[in-house]
């Protein structure tokens, strides 16, 4: 942390944010998005470094932290569990002391949400969560911004969740609980959300349905994910039964408003948790939400870093 810089932050979970903080950082990505489209320089980060730690696969994230941390004038150092010591049983305490040391800030995507929370306890940089079991704050941080952009404010509509109660739907909970919109939950039985895993304390943030279909109905936003996340493979015959009907399909969306819009975080399975027409079609935003990883984490990076500018 910068001498003399506020109280150190972590954005291990969507609820390490309050609603005003979200709305300073819409509005710094609106800023930082429009300078790098018009190609103007923006480096407040030079010298900075981000170690970027993956235990699981990724492309979105992966891509999106290091161009987002060299375009701001930063540095990265990409670490996997094959490649350091976090493979050979090095304990998080003691790489979390370490790595914190040389590098300025840390992002992180592992298995369990105490392994993240255990590094943070004993880091002495901001550390940011890019993927646990539990959680995916930074992409629903992209997805709430993407609303934004086509729509205007999230405040007061609802989003339809089709599928797993994975992370993201864990996440997609904390945000409505903090920003003011309701989730449409269908899931298959035995992949019910859990409220105390997804960790919010009211229960009128949601509403569960056990048909997809009524779940979509007059939902703003229709959104998914893959029926088997990381992790989770050894399930995945048992999945593909169990999920067959939570595809989201040309059905679902025509009992959406007409305005609604879909997302899916990627990587995505047509004809699986989406079908073609859906994905490929004009009311998905899926690209947009993409690249919007970009500019919502250089938004969030330059906070946890430099605090509010100006
Ligand atoms: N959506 C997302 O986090 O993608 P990656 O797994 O490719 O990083
Ligand atoms: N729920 C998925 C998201 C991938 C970006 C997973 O955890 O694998």
């Amino acid at each position: 942390m910068k001498p003399g810089a506020s109280l150190m932050r972590h954005y291990l979970q969507f609820k390490d944010l309050r609603a005003e903080e979200y709305a300073y950082l819409f509005e710094r990505t609106r800023i930082i998005k429009t300078r790098f489209k018009n190609y103007e320089r923006y480096q407040p980060l030079v010298d900075r470094t981000l170690a970027m730690i993956f235990e699981k696969a990724s492309t979105r994230t992966r891509v999106s932290f290091e161009a987002g941390m060299y375009q701001m004038g930063g540095s990265v150092v990409h670490l996997t569990t094959g490649d350091s010591q976090l493979g050979r049983a090095e304990p998080i305490d003691d790489s979390a002391r370490v790595i914190s040391r040389m590098v300025d800030l840390v992002m992180i995507r592992t298995y369990e949400q105490t392994k993240i929370a255990a590094f943070a306890a004993h880091s002495r940089v901001p550390v940011i969560n890019g993927l646990t079991n539990e959680y995916h704050p930074c992409q629903i941080l992209a997805d709430i911004y993407t609303y934004i952009e086509h729509r205007g404010g999230i405040q007061g509509k609802v989003v339809a969740w089709v599928g797993d109660g994975n992370n993201m739907a864990n996440t997609w909970l904390q945000a409505a609980e903090i920003l003011g919109f309701t989730v449409h939950v269908s899931t298959p039985g035995g992949y019910e959300v859990d409220p105390k895993v997804a960790g919010i304390s009211r229960s009128d943030c949601y509403k569960v349905f056990a048909d997809p279909l009524d779940a979509c109905r007059g939902a703003d936003l229709v959104t998914t994910d893959v029926w088997t996340s990381m992790g989770y493979e050894a399930e995945n015959e048992q999945r593909r039964q169990a999920f067959a009907k939570w595809c989201v399909d040309t059905a679902m969306m025509a009992v959406a408003k007409p305005d609604a819009l879909f997302m899916h975080c990627l990587p995505a399975h047509r004809g699986e948790e989406v079908s073609a027409e859906v994905i490929d079609g004009p009311q998905s935003v899926v690209w947009d939400e993409a690249e919007n990883r970009l500019h919502v984490q250089k938004a969030l990076m330059e906070y946890l870093l430099l605090g509010r500018i100006g």
